[in-house]
């Protein structure tokens, strides 16, 4: 299948050209984005073993896909910045000299696709044609990662026609390292187990990606593309690419707040971008517009605006279920590609936590047999879900407009067990920024290193930067000088804990409670009191209807120890060494002013009912 005689784009097809003798495919497929095709290729991944038909009336237009047990997540150590200058990617990133990096890959790539088809996947981030829309082109070998970009972008023939003879393009190549030699039978997850590579060239807005087929690794649109890639156009043009859900926030009055918020991965982004209020909070209603990633633009009213650059979402699938995030699991009832879940006999897919008891007859993400009493999960705990996001019934009616959503908030938010409170509002932009810039989590998994030691993760774009973190937060900086309304930065902890190591906060609906009073301090009607850190809610400046939540327990949340923050600011003192030779002076006062904040305050600073509250903003 092919319409590249239709293809006006000189420099396009001799790039196309130039790839297929490196890589020497079979067949050259460019990839329309049609229904026939996709359904020529779901047949084609069934008949290969990556796919199972699911059950089609439990789970309509569905598909099960488990990947090589070596090839379940996105691989940090093996991606690559490489910049001209290394000080330019900074000491976050790993760096290799460009003329270096491409010659290896290019050693590598040299008959890589031998034996498969070579996919030619135009693809627009954000509404084909739209301004803020960027347009990318992606070499792939493999079928299931076709489908997945037919979800996760808008993806097609039409893209061609937007770029038309000169338009500009991000390249993208993948190949999954597995070439096939004559007569020899594929497996049914084709991958290189020994050899993994994703680089970056931001100066040439290059992805050259190998060896893996699995998520952020080989759909090269999301965080290659949208984060890494995009972050350095943004630098270079005045705007945002953040790793930011962004929601709307709906008041019982129809009053319509829209916030963008910054959590590390696996800190239930997702679940917080798709909200479902308590129900005694009547009339309050969130909208979803993304769960991942945010494009922001200022507009010429002096506000930011927003898009979600991807068209779907590739969630994690364990823990969620229908207390957790309604919304997912309709988003996800049909038309769907989940990965390493568990299946039943019946054609039904199982995570964890997806009812309370594992359903019997399961086979696990490796095709075992489930056993229970084996305490091995049955799902690989980054398990995944492909769905549309026009699926999710909580889909703001703007989630595709062009022009964006103005943004009022920005939230920032970890997982930390202790120090950090529920919510609290930034001083100003620039305390906003510092906020951002030194906020972490406790590692939860062995493979991010020590339990429970933080892990700065400055804005949550610490896999996700295209440049130094030291000039991206100089660049958060500069922006806050230029544009006229920005918008209130708050921080929040869903995850700190009591004295017995459970959690203290019941998160998921109830941080509605959270995000209406952040609304409202946007609006200039919530009420708070200063502290060192910033602006905090007193007790009654929550809404606790539904929720058995005592002043106490709200104190406990929210509690500063002066103690506990003196160490934290030594922390942040760890990360600015690292990030010295570019880090914005303006960091260090700031740091500077905490510290001295926190030396007027008692040992346990509280939130003294004496202190007279304010509403108006700053
Ligand atoms: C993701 C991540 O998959 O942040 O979104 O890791
Ligand atoms: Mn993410």
């Amino acid at each position: 299948m092919s319409y590249r005689n239709d293809v006006n784009h000189s420099k396009l097809l001799a790039w196309v050209d130039e790839m297929t003798q490196l890589l020497k495919p079979d067949n050259v497929h460019w990839v329309d984005g049609s229904v026939e095709e996709n359904d020529l290729m779901t047949d084609r991944l069934v008949k290969g073993g990556t796919f199972k038909k699911l059950n089609e009336e439990k789970h309509p237009g569905s598909y099960a896909a488990f990947s090589d047990p070596s090839d379940v997540a996105r691989v940090e150590d093996r991606t690559y910045i490489c910049s001209r200058r290394k000080e330019d990617a900074g000491p976050t990133n790993n760096w290799e000299d460009p003329g270096k990096m491409k010659k290896t890959l290019k050693g590598l790539y040299d008959g890589a696709m031998k034996g498969r088809t070579m996919y030619v996947i135009p693809f627009s981030m954000g509404p084909i044609g739209s301004d803020i829309a960027e347009i990318g082109i992606q070499l792939t070998d493999s079928e299931y990662v076709v489908v997945n970009m037919r979800i996760m972008t808008r993806m097609g023939r039409e893209v061609i026609d937007v770029l038309g003879e000169k338009g500009d393009f991000v390249k993208a190549v993948h190949s999954v390292g597995a070439p096939l030699e004559p007569g020899q039978k594929d497996v049914s997850w084709p991958c290189n187990p020994d050899t993994k590579y994703i680089v970056h060239y931001p100066e040439e807005k290059l992805i050259q990606s190998y060896g893996s087929g699995y998520g952020g690794n080989a759909l090269l649109g999301k965080k290659c593309f949208a984060l890494r890639i995009a972050s350095t156009m943004a630098r270079d043009n005045g705007w945002l690419a953040e790793h930011m859900l962004i929601l709307g926030v709906e008041s019982p009055e129809g009053e319509k707040t829209y916030v963008a918020a910054a959590f590390p991965s696996a800190c239930g982004k997702t679940n917080f971008a798709m909200l479902i209020p308590p129900k005694e909070m009547d009339g309050w209603k969130v909208t979803t517009i993304g769960d991942d990633i945010a494009w922001i633009k200022p507009g010429e009213d002096g506000k930011l605006y927003a898009i979600n650059p991807e068209a779907g979402f590739f969630g994690v699938a364990p823990g969620t279920n229908n207390k957790t995030n309604p919304n997912a699991m309709a988003s996800i009832s049909k038309n769907t590609i989940f990965t390493n879940c568990a299946v039943t006999d019946d054609g039904e897919v199982w995570w964890e936590e997806k009812s309370k008891e594992p359903p019997a007859n399961l086979t696990d993400w490796q095709g075992n047999r489930y056993d229970p009493s084996s305490g091995k999960p049955a799902a690989h705990p980054n398990a995944r879900f492909t769905a549309p996001a026009s699926q999710c019934p909580s889909i703001d009616p703007a989630w595709e407009d062009p022009k964006g959503v103005p943004i009022s908030a920005f939230i920032f938010g970890g997982r930390r067990a202790t120090a950090v409170p529920l919510v609290y509002q930034a001083f100003n932009w620039n305390f906003g920024v510092y906020l951002a810039a030194t906020m972490g989590s406790e590692m939860t998994a062995a493979a991010f290193g020590q339990m429970g030691k933080v892990r700065r993760d400055p804005f949550a774009q610490l896999p996700f930067a295209g440049y130094h973190m030291g000039d991206y937060i100089n660049h958060w900086l500069q922006l806050g000088r230029i544009i006229k309304n920005p918008p209130r930065v708050f921080g929040v902890n869903w995850f700190r804990k009591d004295e017995n190591g459970k959690f203290a906060w019941p998160g998921f609906g109830d941080n509605m409670r959270v995000l209406r009073w952040i609304v409202e301090r946007v609006s200039g009607k919530g009420f708070a009191v200063e502290s060192p850190l910033g602006w905090m809610p007193r007790y009654e400046d929550l809404d606790w209807r539904g929720l058995d939540f005592s002043e106490e327990d709200f104190n406990k949340v929210m509690d500063i120890d002066t103690e506990v923050w003196k160490q934290e600011l030594l922390g942040h003192e760890e990360l600015f060494s690292k990030l010295y030779n570019k880090l914005p002076k303006e960091v260090f006062f700031m740091r500077e002013l905490l510290v001295s904040g926190l030396w007027r305050s008692p040992e346990h600073w509280s939130l003294a009912p004496e202190r007279p509250p304010v509403n108006d903003q700053m």
